[in-house]
């Protein structure tokens, strides 16, 4: 196991009724900008429960953080904040929400030049505005973590950063608010959860059999469960278990001591940023194609996860690691979500603009042990063809 550092200070509320808690998680006398997305929270009641539990606070409201959140729109925000003193940020939504409010919050108070660097060369934050979010649709994990992933439309590039200022103060996660989730954005936060597990994961052995656990019982209940939520978002009993598992496959446990890969999101994230295709159906198209172009270098893992998560017990090793990928080609296919770029019209031209992008930004090699060099990229989307 390799040494490693553990902090994550997000309190978590959980469960039905919560939002009553909400002003007693935020300092009194604080202005308040709540952040929120297209209209769901409208459409659900959510929008008036947040404004009815901060009646006593004064509240500014940002609406239109679109999913993929824009940097250009987050700038908006930054403007009115600082013209309008706000001290602290409530995202209220999915991950794309959060993720903006985290970049508000950052950018806001970032004095080293143009906020835009904070994403394009990863430089440093030194502070952030104080977030806190309202969680209505499981899949991030962002609700727990210091990521979070912009866009930055007029160049079509997509961009991550992490930096502990990110973390939110609270998170309020509401099972019975995604109750009112269709079933597009219920696979997808299936599958987005149960790439997170995979790529801090699928690596290989590094003496961590409880985190290697901790990733499989959280696969194998998005596999029990999230069929079940699939089906029908308002069953309580199986969101619950779906929303925790999303928290809990990205909140830093799990990746405790092991090195991970993030090479799906990484091409995942070109993908959406070129053809606008969401997050996690990304990810579904790019992670069988890795596993097929590493599937030597991956081996003792791919293994490991054919035997424990899918039980496959007969074959020769070959065998086994096909019939692995398959399974979860078909847990994917399941929920809707097609695992070839040509269900999205997509053909070599996509391969070669990726693999040029990777290219023309001097990434020689990312991911697993450095591993996904550009020859890899283009064989694991051209599998994917
Ligand atoms: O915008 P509104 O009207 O709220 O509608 C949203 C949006 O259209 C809707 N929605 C949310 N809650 C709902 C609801 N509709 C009905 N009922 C509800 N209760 O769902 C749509 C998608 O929302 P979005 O927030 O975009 O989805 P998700 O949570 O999947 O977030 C995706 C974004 O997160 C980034 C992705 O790259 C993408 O930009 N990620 C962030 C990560 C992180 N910060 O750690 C890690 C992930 O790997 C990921 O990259
Ligand atoms: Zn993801």
């Amino acid at each position: 196991m390799n040494n490693f550092e553990f902090y994550n200070p997000v309190k978590i509320i959980f469960g039905k009724d919560q939002l009553k808690k909400l002003p007693l998680q935020i300092p009194s006398g604080q202005k308040i900008m709540m952040i929120y997305g297209g209209g769901s929270i409208k459409k659900n009641g959510i929008y008036t429960q947040v404004l009815s539990a901060l009646r006593d606070y004064q509240v500014i409201e940002f609406g239109g953080i679109e999913p993929n959140p824009h940097y250009e729109t987050a700038m908006k925000a930054v403007e009115i904040i600082k013209k309008e003193n706000v001290g602290f940020l409530l995202a209220v939504g999915g991950g794309s929400v959060i993720d903006a409010t985290k970049f508000i919050a950052a950018a806001t108070l970032y004095n080293a030049g143009d906020p835009w660097d904070i994403l394009a060369k990863n430089t440093v934050v030194k502070a952030s505005l104080p977030i806190g979010t309202v969680l209505t649709l499981p899949a991030t994990g962002s609700e727990m973590n210091m990521g979070s992933v912009i866009t930055r439309k007029s160049t079509n590039e997509k961009f991550s950063f992490l930096t502990p200022f990110s973390f939110p103060k609270f998170s309020i996660l509401m099972p019975e608010a995604a109750a009112s989730l269709p079933q597009r954005q219920v696979a997808n936060g299936i599958v987005d959860a149960y790439v997170h597990v995979i790529e801090q994961y699928l690596t290989y052995p590094s003496n961590a059999p409880l985190q290697d656990r901790f990733a499989e019982s959280i696969l194998l209940t998005l596999i029990e469960e999230g069929p079940k939520v699939y089906l029908n978002s308002a069953d309580y009993n199986a969101m619950v278990n779906l929303m925790w598992c999303a928290t809990m496959a990205l909140n830093g446990t799990i990746s405790c001591g092991v090195s991970g890969d993030w090479s799906v999101h990484m091409i995942g994230h070109e993908l959406t940023a070129f053809y606008e295709i969401d997050h996690a159906r990304t990810l579904a198209i790019v992670l069988p194609g890795i596993w097929k172009a590493l599937r030597n270098e991956k081996k003792e893992k791919l293994l490991q996860y054919a035997n424990r998560v899918w039980n496959i017990v007969d074959g020769s090793d070959d065998e086994k690691i096909d019939k692995a990928i398959q399974k979860t080609v078909d847990f994917f296919e399941s929920l809707e979500i097609p695992t070839k770029l040509s269900s999205y019209n997509l053909d070599t031209n996509a391969v070669n603009r990726i693999v040029d992008r990777f290219e023309e930004r001097k990434w020689k090699a990312i991911g697993d042990r450095q591993l996904i060099t550009l020859e890899v990229v283009r064989k694991a989307l051209e599998f994917q063809l």
